[in-house]
This record gives C-alpha cells, sequence and structure tokens, in this order.
C-alpha cells in the first residue's frame, strides 16, 4: 500500500493541519539536553508554512500517566522550536481546553501553535477505545488535516496518532517518509556486513523488527533490558533483572533461526548489576553467565552491558558496512 504523502492532502493553505510530532525530547531542570527531535521535525514544519497551513503542533513528552505535571510539560520545546524556526510560535496551556481553542483561532495563514503534552490526558493513552476515541474526537475539532510525523511513536496505538487519523484527512510528513526510505534500502540492499544493534526494555516490543530482520543480517547485537530475556533463554540466571518469562520460548526460536541462517547473535558477555533501578544505586560489573554472583545475590538487578561487551560490540560496530541502531 502507497503512503500517503503532504501531496495527498492537496492545498493546505488556509487549512488547520494538526501535525503530530514526537518532540519526546530529554529535559534537565527544564533544560532541553538534546533538541534532536525538534530539528527532524522541522522540514514537515517548514513545508507547511510554506503552504500558507495553520500549523497545530502535537506532541508527548515523557511519561506523566495522564494528567497535568509541569516537569513534562512542552513549553521548553515550544520556545526551541521558535528559535529553530526563526518565528513565534504560541503555546497551549492544555490540550483540548479553552486554551488550545483560543490559541487555534487566532493562527493566520503560515503560523504555527503548539499545544501541552498531549498525555496530561488520560485519554490519550487510554487502553479502552470509546476513553481514547473521545479524545481523538476533541482533538479532530483543532484541525481540518492531520499530518503525523512522529517517527518515534507511530507504533503505538494512542488517541493522536491512531484514533485522529481515522477521524481527519491525514497523510504521513516528510520525516516519515525519508524514514521509512532509509528502511526500505537498509532491508533490501544494504552493504554488508550489516549489523542491527538492538536494545530497549522489551522483547515483545521488538518481534515484528526481530523477525523482518532476521533473513537479512548478518549479525545481531542485544543490549538493553531485553538482552536478560534472552540471556535466559540461553539457560543463564538473570537475578531480578527484567525477564519477559512469556517470550522465552519465541527468543529460543530466534536463536535458533539465527544459527540456521548464518546470523551471529551477539549478546553480552558481562552487565552492571545493582541493588536497585537509581543512578546512585550500589552496583558491581559481573560475567553473564554468573550475574547472581554479586553482593546482590538473587536480587541484584542488571542494568546495562558491562565493559567487556561495549568493547566487544564497538568491534563488531567498526567492522560493519552498514549498521541499524534501534
Ligand atoms: C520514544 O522516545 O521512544 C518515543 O517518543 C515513544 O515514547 P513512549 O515509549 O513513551 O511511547
Amino acid at each position: 500500500m502507497a503512503l500517503r504523502t503532504l501531496d495527498n492532502l492537496g492545498s493546505l493553505a488556509g487549512k488547520r493541519v494538526i501535525v503530530r510530532c514526537d518532540l519526546n525530547v530529554p529535559l534537565r531542570d527544564g533544560v532541553i539536553t538534546d533538541d534532536g527531535r525538534v530539528r527532524a521535525s522541522l522540514p514537515t514544519l517548514n513545508a507547511l508554512i510554506n503552504q500558507g497551513a495553520r500549523l497545530v503542533v502535537c506532541s508527548h513528552l515523557g511519561r506523566p500517566g495522564g494528567e497535568p505535571n509541569a516537569a513534562y510539560s512542552l513549553a521548553p520545546v515550544a520556545q526551541r522550536l521558535s528559535e529553530l524556526l526563526g518565528k513565534p510560535v504560541a503555546f497551549a496551556r492544555d490540550t483540548v481546553g479553552e486554551s488550545a481553542h483560543d490559541a487555534v483561532s487566532s493562527l493566520e495563514d503560515g503560523d504555527i501553535a503548539v499545544i501541552e503534552n498531549l498525555r496530561f490526558n488520560a485519554g490519550e493513552t487510554a487502553k479502552d477505545e470509546s476513553e481514547r476515541r473521545a479524545f481523538a474526537g476533541q482533538l479532530a475539532e483543532l484541525g481540518d488535516a492531520l499530518v503525523s510525523d512522529g517517527f518515534g511513536v507511530v507504533h503505538r496505538k494512542q488517541a493522536s496518532v491512531y484514533d485522529l487519523a481515522e477521524l481527519l484527512p491525514s497523510a504521513a510528513g516528510l520525516l516519515i517518509a525519508k524514514e521509512l526510505e532509509v528502511l526500505d534500502r537498509l532491508t533490501e540492499t544494504p552493504e554488508r556486513p550489516y549489523t542491527v544493534v538492538l536494545g530497549g526494555s522489551k522483547v515483545s516490543d521488538k518481534l515484528g523488527v526481530i523477525e523482518h530482520l532476521l533473513p537479512r543480517v548478518d549479525r545481531l547485537l542485544i543490549g538493553g533490558g531485553m538482552m536478560f530475556t534472552f540471556l535466559a533463554a540461553k539457560g543463564h540466571k538473570v537475578g531480578s533483572s527484567l525477564l519477559e518469562e512469556d517470550q522465552l520460548e519465541t527468543v529460543k526460536g530466534y536463536i535458533a533461526s539465527a544459527e540456521d541462517r548464518g546470523v551471529e547473535i551477539v549478546l553480552p558477555v558481562d552487565a552492571v548489576v545493582a541493588s536497585a533501578f537509581a543512578a546512585d544505586a550500589d552496583h558491581e560489573v559481573a560475567p553473564a553467565d554468573a550475574l547472581e554472583a554479586t553482593a546482590f545475590g538473587a536480587s541484584g538487578l542488571g542494568l546495562d552491558i558491562g565493559p567487556r561487551t561495549a568493547d566487544e560490540f564497538a568491534a563488531r560496530i567498526r567492522d560493519s558496512r552498514t549498521v541499524f541502531w534501534n
């Protein structure tokens, strides 16, 4: 199925266009420490501004749990966006309330407003479809069309991503189109050796990715929280580390299928094990096959790859011609 892109929406001059971005940037004391995602949103925003659309930019930031929390406000992001675009950006202090409606109705052609963190409203991430739909319906009142450009969030079944696209004419933005083009290249014609680096907390979030990539890659480096499910599948004890028991059989299947295909699955040989999930927790480095042999015993939490693994991963990455880092 062909991707619907901006051209499919026709002329957007004078139209209110909701742009769902992923502006989930890291913040320290209210200061953005990496504005990469804000920069990545610029091509689509500029293309729409140049058409004379009225932009209503929305995003989540962190996981505030469905209620307003100043620590997760998008205000610093709106400010950064204004600096990068070189023009004023209005900011609404709510998502679908009076402030959002006022900001949107004040927009002239080519203007831009950012509404507050979508996840300040429980409807955004609700599992209950009617709750999600209700929030999507409120969002739809703010726009005439939707441009979906939040690459890091398009896999989520959430109101602004999934439900809203069924309520408004919608299309993918330039960032999504570009990411898909790169992904196509990576899966069809990669230069070899082709190494994929996978991390993240859950194997279950990556099932489709692993199944799609296994027949195509030369090696798979496994880090992040998901490494413990792989280590457990190899028969190692993982203490109190994150473990998806219900994925063990699937992971064993991946390991067997990789062997059959000649794909190398590179697992950590050591890990940092800590007494608690906290930046200042006591911690030790332990071999991957002896994670419970630290002072913390079976209550130790594996939280990261160890230094030997980092060296090994670095060596594999250095001699690759294509690296895809998830
Ligand atoms: C991310 O940072 O991975 C995306 O913004 C999605 O965030 P989420 O994992 O909280 O849905």
